[in-house]
């Protein structure tokens, strides 16, 4: 049985097996998530990323797609890394690339056997996505993938995003497809 909690804090401090990051298609780092896992991870993590551009992903990583490196310095053993869509107003077709994302991020998981798995607002940030539409996509699309995973932990960075977040999850109550939403 996979339990959602929704933290206030620093993705990049969570003991958990797997740290999911927003990144972009170069995988060579970035700001927000990006640039905090790979600081704090260090080269480690980038060089993964130079060798997966090397080999598999020479055009980089498609957005709605995931892949795993090393997490470096990180207390985790993973970063799953994946491509969130950019918000426009104009192209709603893009929150299935949104869920896409988090799907492939537990199917992945899955395939390295983990347990406890710690997510972001993907393109909740600087990619431009309105918070409470990016909460309702990742919760929804979490709690509705079966997958091997004990513990799914949002880390939101901030009040804002966790009082969003929380919002969606009391406007679902209780008793969700097989995940269930505990702080
Ligand atoms: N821990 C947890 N959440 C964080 C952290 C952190 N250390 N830093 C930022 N966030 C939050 C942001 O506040 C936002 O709610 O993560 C969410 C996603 O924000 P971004 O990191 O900006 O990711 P995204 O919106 O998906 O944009 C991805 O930004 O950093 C670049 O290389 C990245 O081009 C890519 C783009």
């Amino acid at each position: 049985m996979m339990e959602i909690t929704l933290i206030q804090g620093d993705i990049t401090e969570q003991w958990v097996d797997a740290v999911v990051n927003a990144a972009n298609s170069s995988l060579l780092g970035g700001g927000g998530v990006d640039g905090a896992i790979h600081r704090k991870g260090g080269p480690e993590v980038l060089a993964a990323c130079r060798a997966l551009r090397a080999s598999h992903y020479g055009k980089g990583l498609a957005t709605g797609q995931a892949v795993a490196t090393t997490a470096g310095n990180l207390p985790a053993t993973w970063v799953i890394h994946m491509v969130g869509p950019v918000y426009s107003a104009g192209a709603p077709e893009r929150a299935a690339l949104l869920a896409s994302c988090y799907r492939e991020s537990l199917r992945v998981a899955d395939e390295l056997g983990v347990r406890t798995l710690a997510l972001p607002a993907v393109s909740a940030g600087i990619y431009g996505w309105p918070l409470r539409d990016a909460a309702r996509i990742a919760l929804g699309t979490v709690r509705d993938t079966p997958s091997g995973l004990s513990e799914a932990r949002f880390v939101l960075f901030g009040p804002e995003t966790y009082e969003v977040f929380e919002a969606v999850r009391r406007e679902w109550g209780e008793g969700l497809g097989h995940g269930s939403m505990v702080d």
